[in-house]
């Protein structure tokens, strides 16, 4: 598909230089809206929808793949052809019809080469459009044709497949009529609840004061903390404003009726800003949807001269769910406290609240106990992260390595545990930890001789007392031993002890995949573990396999990642459970996002877990009989068999985290996929400005953007004689320029200024988009120099171009000269 062109609008407002006034096209670039987000321009009707498929073949001649699946209108059928380059789908419609536009949905195995032909009688065919493909699939096709005449039949003829399987259309649509350009959207994801636009943006000056006072001030100041390096503005935290302000309330009666724990509402208009909410978590949502209605930009560490202009709005606020979660898999492969900081920075801004932490694992332990005074069992609990903090994941039992590297050893300390904790908790986020028993489990029966008894499992060699590591990724032949006292002591000594460092409401126990128990000894470990967690006074929470033990009544959640829908149920309905819904096929991670990536699982999805899949689910709907009112809500989960580190976690986990967070937050009435993926297209400048490593997904149009950094120098005449005015003024603009998914190579730009003058811009990239190397990276940076002899404003446009398509003008720089005196 093209790239939209925007402009953004970028405004010098440096020493000698009077304040930009507004500049260019930010305020009046979108019109007011209503709906969600925005108002969608009528699309003509989808005549594929009354046509009849044929095609010269069928993939195994299995009735999945029939050609009736390729204008059903259902992105998750398809039709799929036999291994023949020359194979074709055509598509009889139900009148002859001017065709101008068709789409072709690939998902999963496309063309290399193919044409689209029409025929007015499906006999003779004629040539309307051919394409080469640059991006092998999922991928959409949106052709334009030029079809005088009306034709009876549209045919999509393959030439060259992309590999050896045949072809695959999940939609091949038809349409009489251009399609409209997507309507503007604002870069809000979650889509909030209500929003109501106005023409016009309220810009920002360097006046701009935050009115906050009491529980107000801790948002006030994580506002700040945003807006100061990027903006340069002093940005005071005063309890009244006097002139320019962002004003945050926290109070009753401030949130919308019903929604007082999170919601919020935020003014934006000539006057100022007014977010208001009942409470510090609602301001801090507020604060997170303004911080999106900013330029990208605000994210920049770096001071940038852009305008900070932000649309006039009306938003009214507040989650489906009151759990929005994202889990990291530690034990498997560690992230330094470092590095769980950057996926809470990249985390929080989607207003996800909850950070779950899976801290044990057959293949390490991460979090340091301590062995109490009283201990009549006799364990040293500090060799569990002594001994199985120096484990991670090894090679799978292939012998073959499953990730680039090693798993990465490491555990956290009691403090760093704690420094976690209170990270999160600046970020909104709740963290919950998990110890999961009794199986995967072998890190600790690794550590620990007490845990290794007749009934444990593996076995100690002969003469060792503990069993050896296992680094694998192999599940399930782990467990304790359910008739041993150690066990019992072992566990409740360590909840005890998380409960201990944890301020948060929830401890969760895993509960899944032991296959090694027996269920009578699988019942009794869990059921023990759920009473001590009540005991300590919180809510257990454990995978879905744990639906059947007797949950502590109205005081337990049951994490769905797979499986049995009927016990999940049954805990909902008889014993009061809720349920955290992290359906596989939706919400796991480390399964490949594009068949493009070498790393990663695709048994979730029985192929890549697309972002349209991760976005393209209900909740609410995932088990017949547990309503939305069971639901605590939704978490996303990324497992470390492959993923090394924070870049990694990032490359996977983004940009499908966005569908997370918005199936956690945005009512399901209010979600449209293509606005969506519109939406994450305008979201990429930012997650790079904040260093977060997306994934560039080929189904989305990444937005070019790009910013100026200005100094500016009077050059006076020389020699300089006493009195002497600046005779001309040398502005050096340092650019930075974002383009998503391109390398070097295919970069191109020219600052072209308003009175004619083109300067090339010669751009540098430290790293290149690359998929293998898991390196989004498409950062560029250039710079330019101009003596300006005329006083008054000069504007210059920074025109971006990618592998010879149009120039995009992505960013925009005012110089105002003053006169001489
Ligand atoms: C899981 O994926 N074993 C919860």
């Amino acid at each position: 598909m093209p790239r939209r062109f925007r402009l953004a609008a970028g405004v010098l407002a440096a020493a000698l230089i009077v304040p930009a006034a507004p500049f260019a096209a930010t305020a009046a670039e979108a019109p007011a809206t209503a709906g969600p987000t925005a108002l969608r321009a009528a699309m003509p009707a989808n005549l594929a929808l009354d046509a009849v498929a044929t095609a010269s073949s069928t993939e195994l001649d299995d009735a999945r793949f029939v050609p009736a699946h390729v204008n059903d209108g259902d992105t998750s059928t398809r039709w799929s052809s036999k291994y023949v380059d020359a194979s074709w789908v055509q598509l009889e419609l139900a009148e002859p019809a001017e065709v101008a536009t068709v789409v072709l949905e690939w998902p999963n195995a496309c063309a290399r080469a193919y044409r689209i032909q029409t025929s007015v009688d499906g006999v003779e065919w004629t040539t309307q459009a051919e394409r080469t493909a640059q991006a092998t699939c999922p991928r959409v096709d949106e052709l334009s044709l030029d079809v005088d005449e009306p034709v009876g039949f549209v045919r999509m003829q393959g030439m060259t497949r992309w590999s050896t399987w045949g072809y695959s259309i999940s939609e091949f649509r038809v349409y009489d009529a251009p399609l409209p350009e997507p309507e503007p959207q604002l870069p809000l994801v979650p889509a909030p609840v209500s929003l109501e636009r106005a023409d016009g943006a309220l810009v920002l000056t360097d006046e701009v004061e935050i009115e906050a006072s009491g529980d107000a001030i801790a948002a006030a100041e994580y506002l700040a903390d945003v807006m100061r390096p990027s903006t340069g503005f002093a940005l005071p935290i005063v309890a009244e404003a006097e002139g320019q302000a962002i004003d945050i309330s926290v109070a009753d009666g401030n949130a919308p009726a019903g929604h007082e724990a999170e919601g919020y509402t935020l003014e934006v208009g000539a006057g100022g800003i007014e977010l208001a909410a009942d409470t510090e978590a609602g301001a801090l949502n507020g604060v997170q949807t303004l911080r999106q209605l900013l330029p990208a930009w605000i994210e920049s560490e770096q001071r940038t001269d852009v305008e900070w202009s932000v649309p006039f709005v009306s938003i009214s606020d507040y989650p489906r769910f009151e759990h929005r979660g994202l889990m990291v898999d530690t034990a498997r492969s560690f992230y330094t406290v470092d590095e769980v900081k950057r996926l809470i920075d990249s985390a929080a801004p989607l207003k996800l609240n909850r950070l779950h932490l899976h801290l044990t694992d057959d293949q390490g332990w991460r979090i340091a106990m301590d062995t109490p005074a009283e201990n009549p069992s006799g364990i040293d609990y500090t060799d569990l992260t002594g001994i199985s903090g120096a484990t991670a994941m090894t090679y799978n039992r292939a012998g073959q390595l499953m990730g680039t590297e090693l798993g990465r050893t490491g555990y956290y300390t009691k403090d760093d545990y704690r420094a976690i904790v209170a990270y999160a908790g600046e970020n909104g986020m709740t963290v919950i930890p998990e110890i999961d028993l009794p199986g995967h489990t072998n890190a600790a029966l690794h550590a620990i001789p007490q845990l290794n008894s007749a009934g444990s499992s593996p076995k100690p060699k002969p003469g060792e007392v503990t069993v050896p590591h296992q680094g694998t990724g192999d599940v399930g032949n782990s467990s304790f031993d359910a008739n041993n006292e150690h066990t019992y002591a072992f566990i409740a000594e360590v909840l005890r002890q998380v409960a201990e460092l944890t301020p948060g409401e929830y401890l969760h126990i895993g509960g899944d995949e032991a296959h090694t128990t027996s269920h009578a000894d699988y019942v009794k470990m869990v059921d023990f573990a759920s009473a001590t967690v009540a005991d300590l006074g919180k809510t257990v929470v454990g995978w879905n396999e744990y639906a059947s033990t007797s949950l502590p009544e109205d005081d337990a959640v049951v994490q769905l990642w797979t499986g049995n829908g009927a016990a999940v149920r049954d805990a909902v309905n008889t014993r009061g459970a809720k349920v955290i819904m992290s359906p596989a096929n939706k919400t796991y991670m480390p399964q490949k996002q594009d068949g493009r990536q070498p790393l990663g699982g695709t048994w979730a999805c029985g192929g890549p877990c697309t972002l349209e899949n991760a976005y393209n689910w209900n909740p609410a709907t995932q088990i017949a009989g547990v309503p939305e009112s069971a639901i605590l809500g939704v978490e996303a989960a990324f497992w470390g068999e492959f993923i090394r580190g924070v870049d990694q976690a990032q490359f996977y986990t983004f940009p499908r985290l966005l569908a997370t967070a918005e199936a956690g937050w945005t009512p399901q009435s209010g979600k449209v996929l293509a606005e969506f993926v519109e939406r994450t297209g305008q979201l990429g400048t930012r997650m790079t400005v904040q260093g977060v490593n997306f994934f560039p997904t080929a189904t989305v149009d990444w937005r070019i953007d790009a910013a100026p950094t200005v100094t500016r120098t009077p050059v006076t005449a020389t020699p300089a004689a006493a009195g002497d005015r600046p005779r001309s003024s040398k502005a050096e603009i340092d650019w930075r320029v974002i383009a998503p998914s391109t390398v070097p190579a295919e970069v191109t730009a020219e600052l072209v200024w308003s009175d004619g003058t083109r300067q090339p811009v010669a751009l540098a990239s430290t790293a290149a988009s690359d998929i293998v190397a898991m390196t989004q990276n498409s950062a560029y940076t250039g710079s330019t120099s101009r003596n300006f002899h005329a006083s008054g404003a000069h504007v210059g446009q920074l025109e971006v171009t990618v592998g010879g398509a149009e120039p995009v003008v992505a960013g925009t720089v005012l110089v105002t000269v003053p006169g001489k005196r």
